[in-house]
């Protein structure tokens, strides 16, 4: 069982850009994850816990939910968040709110001994790392910058992650793969 934090970035450590867009990263996608088909259809299928901020969730419901897409989770998603929701009709959606660690126990009952996949943000993901909960990071650079947005990770790594595999995918990301060291 692992607590992983994967996602895309650009190149200077921005997951959505200022306006929280993610048509930058959108623009590789080829029918399937942005990330690549052969990262994702392999990450997914051990993950059976996820969590994201509310930031994350208002931007699926936004871009996804409101046009007609389904959930695209099968397994229980956590939402952090302060504030009252909306929920999706047949998606197993919980909100929770401060600490994360009560939060990572739940999901662990429910992730049996399978992974939990902390979808972002980077401050969400900080706070998992904070509580010594994240063990690894599985980051696509995306091959540009941006002038701003959202942080893959506001926390100062220390000390520094031990790097695992490093992968091209689909000749445009680089795929970087690390277990978090405490
Ligand atoms: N590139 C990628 O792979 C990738 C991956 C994930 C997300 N994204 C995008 O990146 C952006 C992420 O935005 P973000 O980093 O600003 O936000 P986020 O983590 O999605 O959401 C942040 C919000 O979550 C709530 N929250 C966080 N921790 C909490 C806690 N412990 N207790 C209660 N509430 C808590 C707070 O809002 P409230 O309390 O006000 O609700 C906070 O403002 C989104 O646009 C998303 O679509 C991209």
């Amino acid at each position: 069982m692992k607590t992983i934090y994967y996602g895309a970035t650009s190149i200077n450590g921005f997951i959505a850009d200022k306006k929280n867009s993610l048509d930058w990263l959108f623009q590789f996608d080829k029918g399937g994850e942005s990330s690549g088909p052969e990262s994702y259809t392999t990450f997914i299928k051990d993950v059976r816990a996820i969590c994201m901020g509310s930031t994350t969730y208002e931007w699926l419901l936004e871009h996804q939910i409101s046009k007609g897409q389904p959930w695209p989770y099968d397994m229980p998603a956590w939402v952090f968040t302060t504030r009252n929701l909306p929920t999706i009709p047949g998606a197993d959606i919980r909100f929770a709110k401060g600490d994360v660690k009560p939060v990572h126990k739940e999901m662990q009952q429910f992730a049996a001994g399978k992974n939990i996949w902390v979808v972002g943000g980077g401050e969400l993901a900080g706070q998992f790392y904070d509580a010594g909960l994240l063990d690894e990071v599985i980051w696509q650079l995306a091959p540009l910058t941006l002038d701003g947005g959202a942080p893959l990770f506001p926390r100062t790594a220390k000390p520094p992650f031990k790097l695992l595999s490093v992968k091209p995918i689909m000749d445009v990301f680089i795929e970087v793969h690390y277990s978090i060291e405490y």
